[in-house]
């Protein structure tokens, strides 16, 4: 236990507060399933008294996810604290993770307080929290710019009011790595009790440096980092869970640490955070990206072809990536499509094997190979089918060409009513988009657009991402088909129903 790094995932938490990464109760739900799977050791699901949607997300999880601990922020405020202990108090692993800003500069712009009396709330809250839940964490925020002395104090304090782990978070992404490990050394040799609780950080990417100052901690005794998968988060993002414990797995040898991390779920969970938030993952990125297990230089390939040690320090299947690049096609049986699915980290149950296996039909109907790439996009729309879209679409038929005005027919369901509508635009995505508009009532603003090919070749699926505006919130929706006026379709009813989802939790 001693040598174990615990793996706190604020994907859900941290990595959804980026702007544009909205994701409903059902999203988040399927992506606390894969970080289950992975076994991360905490799940950060929410900040319940921030919205409704949010509640009802960490509630969600708490009651459905029995691995991990289930732990939801809150401001050390009593009515925060309270909502969070209300949201996970029926999780089978529950904790409380409650956080006040320690440094001078959060302490008397932003809470105008003293150092005194930050310390008084902060040691209120723990003691509040410790009456509902066993487990507390405390967060410093902005502790690499606090004052170490004070930042000392309200560690010891909050120990002594019943915290079970003490966070340091680098808030804004501001501290160097040795400086940083030199916080936490001065922690460790500073504060009495802090062998009674588990040391955590949590770093963000401000300067690119959040990995870095996370692994370099772990050499004064850090035994939990908090992290998110691809990076995601606030800003530049936070420290990334594949680069974290894909470090501590390869260099065994230097960090002498391990995690409980089942590696094999790391590829299928990036795939499935980076189609649901709609945040692509940039080609190089380390552990994840498209390109980080492709040699493109002939020497380089030369010498992956006698040993692959020559230029892999990790091998894919570790990650979940596939070894070999057996295509599938419409010939392609179930036993074929199964082993398939769970190389790429899928392990479904009956029901959702089979309609899995009769959309991959359909699919290889329409295009001859069907790659891994497909079938993850396959699985996703899949795995989050059960959201209740408030409109479905029907069908829709568009006229259009260089010498007339392109002009759409829409159908849309909604709750058993057809509703069909028509409108002209400039091109034939803008007319569909407009009919969907004039039938949902929707007056948002597009913000981005665009098509991406899945897979190589004439008939490869087209991936569509669409991202609209309403009162100051960005909501993203995608949509997969072989033809791309249906994935343009598809992608921008669905975000439209996020919207609608999200606005009928604000009315409630
Ligand atoms: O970055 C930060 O300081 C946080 C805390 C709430 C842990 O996210
Ligand atoms: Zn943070």
């Amino acid at each position: 236990m001693k040598d174990k790094i615990q793996i706190f995932d604020t994907t859900l938490r941290d990595g959804e507060q980026c702007p544009g990464a909205s994701l409903n109760t059902q999203e988040k739900l399927e992506i606390a399933r894969y970080l289950e799977k992975m076994k991360v050791d905490v799940i950060e699901a929410g900040f319940p008294i921030s919205s409704p949607g949010d509640f009802d997300s960490v509630e969600t999880i708490a009651n459905n996810i029995k691995g991990p601990i289930i732990a939801a922020l809150c401001r050390a405020v009593e009515q925060d604290i309270k909502c969070a202990w209300d949201a996970i108090k029926f999780a089978r692993k529950p904790r409380i993770h409650t956080f006040i800003a320690t440094s001078p500069i959060h302490m008397e712009l932003k809470l105008e307080k003293t150092p005194q009396e930050v310390l008084k709330q902060a040691v209120s809250a723990v003691r509040l929290a410790k009456s509902y839940c066993h487990d507390v964490e405390f967060s410093a925020e902005d502790a690499s710019r606090s004052n170490p002395e004070f930042l000392y104090h309200i560690i010891t304090e909050t120990i002594r009011a019943g915290a079970t782990v003490i966070n340091i978070p680098d808030t804004v992404g501001y501290s160097q790595p040795e400086e940083f490990a030199g916080l936490i050394k001065g922690i460790k040799e500073n504060v009495t009790n802090i062998d009674e609780v588990v040391m955590s950080v949590h770093c963000h990417n401000d300067l690119g440096l959040a990995v870095a100052n996370s692994l370099e901690s772990i050499k004064y005794g850090v035994n939990q980092i908090e992290c998110t998968i691809n990076g995601i988060g606030e800003r530049a993002g936070n420290a990334s869970l594949e680069e974290i414990v894909m470090a501590i797995y390869t260099r065994k040898d230097f960090y002498q640490k391990y995690t409980d991390i089942d590696t094999s779920y790391i590829y299928p969970t990036s795939k499935l955070v980076s189609r649901l938030t709609g945040f692509v993952v940039q080609p190089n990125k380390a552990i994840v990206g498209k390109n980080a297990f492709a040699h493109e230089a002939g020497i380089h390939q030369a010498g992956i072809l006698k040993d692959a040690s020559t230029y892999e320090i990790m091998k894919p299947q570790t990650i979940g990536l596939e070894g070999n690049q057996l295509v599938l096609g419409k010939h392609s049986g179930r036993n074929a499509f199964k082993n398939r699915l769970e190389q790429l980290g899928y392990d479904l149950d009956q029901d959702k094997l089979n309609k899995s296996f009769e959309q991959f039909k359909i699919l290889a109907d329409k295009k001859k190979e069907v790659f891994s790439e497909d079938l993850v996009a396959l699985m996703s729309e899949v795995l989050v089918e059960d959201i209740a879209d408030l409109y479905e679409l029907k069908y829709f038929h568009v006229t259009t060409g260089n010498s007339i005005l392109p002009t759409a027919t829409v159908e849309l369901v909604k709750e058993n009513e057809v509703i069909v509508d028509a409108a002209c635009g400039d091109g034939p995505v803008d007319a569909i988009f407009n009919a969907i508009d004039r039938i949902t009532g929707a007056r948002v603003k597009l913000s981005d657009y665009y098509i991406k090919a899945l897979t190589r070749g004439k008939d490869a699926q087209g991936e569509a991402v669409v991202e609209i505006k309403d009162n100051g919130c960005s909501y993203i929706g995608k949509g997969i088909s072989t033809d791309t006026l249906e994935a343009s379709t598809k992608a921008y009813l669905k975000a439209i129903n996020k919207m609608l989802l999200q606005n009928s939790y604000k009315d409630k």
